[in-house]
């Protein structure tokens, strides 16, 4: 179900009263800051292994601190800002309250163990990665999930990259999940293909153009690579709608937590391809069985008319994983 309230002019100030309100409203629930929250699970889950481990991590646009926590077990010294003092408010207590801690470990965290807050290794802060000037040397790793996206822009989006280069090593990371045009218009294309709606777009929101990664030396980031996520969007977006029907599907669905724990043992087409598409249907709808009888059912009447015929579906999937490494600034 959508959360966007009203839409509004797309403004720094007005994207940054919804995510205040956001916190303010529903700052406990998994769904403050994105309302997939199993997919930010097996994001979690893909970059974790590719943060290496290091001496000092920046996670600009931590919002309640949960992937801060869990990221800050690679680094000795983590900080996470959020411009929203309600979201650093509910991130500082996952390292003062022990209660709150344990109970979001439980609740949103289906595959670790929130690691105990380390004594003065994690800090939090409220700033704007516009703005921000955090003290001390040079980070190693810098992480951001659906940052870039809350910036009205290209040119703010841009702007930030600046500031985050200007924090980081010459040798250091750039580690950002973005949700991506391209990836949207991929994605409806093939839902379409099915009698699905488009995809919800979020009026606070302009979306990475994958186009424009070329221009990204202009703030002093090379991308190196743009990682995906088609199995968990085949599952979640295409075969879970399709077979229960757009209104009966919910984020925070047992089809939604099989298709996070098969997308992480096979996160693309190509890695699926070994098991082929019917099986790996199959292994589908024999683990949502275990959370839900009635979606199971839908899906093996689905996958029985269609899991030999899929169109192809590599880069299906609107979110992205961008790994950049810091390069002269370039003219434009
Ligand atoms: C989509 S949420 C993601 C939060 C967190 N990274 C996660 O994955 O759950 C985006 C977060 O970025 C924060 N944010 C957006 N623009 C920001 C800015 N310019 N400076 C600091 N924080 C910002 C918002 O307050 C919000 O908490």
């Amino acid at each position: 179900m959508s959360r966007q309230g009203e839409t509004r002019p797309r403004t720094l100030e007005n994207v940054r009263a919804f995510w205040e309100s956001e916190a303010a409203q529903i700052g406990g629930s998994p769904e403050v800051t994105i309302r997939d929250f199993y997919f930010r699970i097996h994001e979690l889950h893909t970059l974790l292994p590719l943060v290496p481990r290091c001496a000092r991590l920046l996670d600009a646009g931590c919002g309640t601190g949960f992937g801060t926590l869990l990221l800050a077990g690679r680094s000795h010294y983590t900080l996470g800002v959020d411009y929203s003092p309600t979201m650093v408010a509910w991130a500082r207590r996952l390292l003062t309250d022990p209660a709150h801690r344990s109970r979001v470990s439980r609740a949103l965290s289906p595959l670790w163990e929130l690691p105990p807050a380390a004594d003065g290794g994690i800090e939090f802060a409220e700033a704007d990665v516009l703005t921000l000037s955090p003290a001390g040397p040079p980070f190693d790793v810098i992480t951001a999930q659906r940052l870039l996206i809350n910036l009205p822009t290209f040119e703010d989006q841009l702007a930030a990259l600046r500031r985050l280069r200007s924090f980081a090593g010459d040798e250091g990371l750039l580690v950002l999940g973005e949700t991506s045009l391209q990836g949207y218009a991929r994605t409806d294309a093939y839902r379409a293909r099915f009698g699905l709606p488009p995809l919800e777009r979020y009026w606070h929101n302009l979306y990475v153009d994958e186009e424009r990664l070329a221009e990204w030396p202009r703030a002093g980031w090379r991308v190196e690579v743009v990682l995906g996520f088609d199995t968990y969007a085949l599952l979640s977006k295409v075969v879970y709608p399709a077979a229960c029907g757009p209104q009966g599907c919910a984020f925070l669905s047992g089809a939604n937590a099989a298709a996070m724990e098969i997308a992480c043992l096979f996160r693309t087409r190509a890695a699926a391809g070994e098991l082929g598409d019917e099986r790996l249907l199959r292994l589908y709808l024999d683990r949502v069985g275990l959370y839900d009888r009635a979606a199971a059912d839908a899906l093996a009447r689905w996958a029985d008319r269609h899991a030999r015929a899929l169109p192809p579906w590599d880069g299906l999937g609107n979110q992205r994983l961008i790994l950049a490494r810091p390069c002269a600034v370039a003219a434009g």
